[in-house]
């Protein structure tokens, strides 16, 4: 039997959740969706057939025909759905980050640990990208032996003007440090930021780029370009150094065109062509798992602890100071570091 969706968000993420959901994902079927803005809502189920358009998402949460719920909408929504999700005990997807801030995520990993089962998915989805995977993968099996050091590049083309300088990290970065903690599946104790001068491309007095230089319980080494207003599309790169090799993710294979004495591949536009492939293994992975009746992919737990680090990154910014990384301890439902192990 195919697992009942709603979709609570349809924006850029959530209408392209719909679309993947609806077309390419196995034994999953989306039946309701909803935005505040109904046309958003009506332009994201157009052509998929027959989807409700909800009035409150409260109606897709509580609705019986609704097995299961993925949150797109904006970041400051997410607590509550969430905590509606597990009030309801339905499995919830909810984008990344879980919450802008820690308190928030570990009101929801607290909900969590009471019901004593994990509902709460969040949608870091470079976890499925077929280049990380790979990377964790040859990490595991000694390719480079002991890593050191994890250079990240994070750039987009454009972001809105008067952007917040803090969501570089809590909006963007937040990607780099999740992937960090899944792969060398340590927590990040220590953050350091530091900005150049600002692009003179930036409208508004977001500072941009920055560079985040974070440090694992062992002693990792985590440096993270940030850079949102780079003009010439989305790029986002990363090279892990061990002690025998390097282990780079670059853009998935693309035709190589050679013309004129030239030799070019594309660069892409946004995160949804350059992470295609992850947000469709996410979601199907997310739907067997539901189907199962067991929860994959980030925890709720992964989401806190992302949360207090980008926190961290957000003090280091203000300050100028190295940050340290506060983390409560870790419930018990919550044993392991990452849910892929
Ligand atoms: N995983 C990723 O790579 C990735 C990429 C982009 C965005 N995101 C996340 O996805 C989420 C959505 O981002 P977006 O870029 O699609 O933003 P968006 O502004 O395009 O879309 C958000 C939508 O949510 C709707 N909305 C807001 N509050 C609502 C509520 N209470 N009930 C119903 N609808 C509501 C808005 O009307 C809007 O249409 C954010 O949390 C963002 O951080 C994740």
């Amino acid at each position: 039997m195919d697992v009942r969706i709603g979709v609570i968000g349809t924006g850029i993420m959530g209408a392209d959740h719909v679309r993947t959901l609806a077309t390419s994902v196995r034994c999953a079927q989306v039946v309701a969706v909803c935005d505040l803005d109904q046309e958003r809502a009506r332009a994201a189920v157009a052509g998929l057939g027959d989807i409700r358009i909800a009035e409150k998402p409260t109606d897709v949460v509580a609705a019986e025909d609704v097995d299961a719920v993925v949150v797109a909408s904006h970041d400051d929504t997410h607590e509550e759905l969430v905590l509606a999700c597990l009030d309801a005990g339905k499995p919830v997807l909810c984008e990344k980050p879980l919450t802008p801030t820690p308190d928030g995520s570990l009101r929801i990993v607290a909900a969590e640990s009471a019901l004593g089962r994990r509902l709460v998915s969040v949608g870091f989805m470079r976890r499925y990208d077929p280049g990380y995977v790979a990377v964790k993968n040859a990490l595991r099996q000694g390719a480079v032996d002991a890593p050191l050091m994890f250079h990240c590049v994070h750039r987009n083309a454009h972001a809105r003007p008067n952007l917040p300088s803090s969501a570089l990290i809590s909006g963007s970065a937040i990607h780099e440090i999740d992937v960090a903690r899944w792969l060398f599946e340590e927590e990040i104790t220590r953050v350091t930021v530091h900005r150049s001068r600002p692009s003179g491309r930036v409208v508004g007095d977001t500072s941009d780029p920055l560079l985040l230089v974070m440090e694992t319980a062992s002693g990792v080494l985590v440096d993270v370009e940030v850079f949102v207003n780079a003009q010439y599309g989305y790029d986002v790169r990363a090279e892990l150094v061990g002690e025998s090799g390097t282990l780079s993710v670059d853009d998935p294979e693309a035709v190589v065109l050679r013309t004129a004495r030239a030799r070019s591949t594309r660069v892409f536009q946004d995160w949804r062509d350059r992470f295609a492939d992850a947000y469709r293994l996410e979601l199907q992975d997310w739907v067997a798992g539901v189907a199962a009746g067991e929860q994959r992919g980030a925890t709720a737990w992964d989401g806190y602890a992302a949360a207090a680090v980008a926190q961290a990154g957000v003090q280091a910014l203000e300050t100028g100071t190295p940050s340290r990384v506060h983390l409560e301890p870790r419930p018990r439902l919550y044993q392991r570091l990452t849910d892929q192990d």
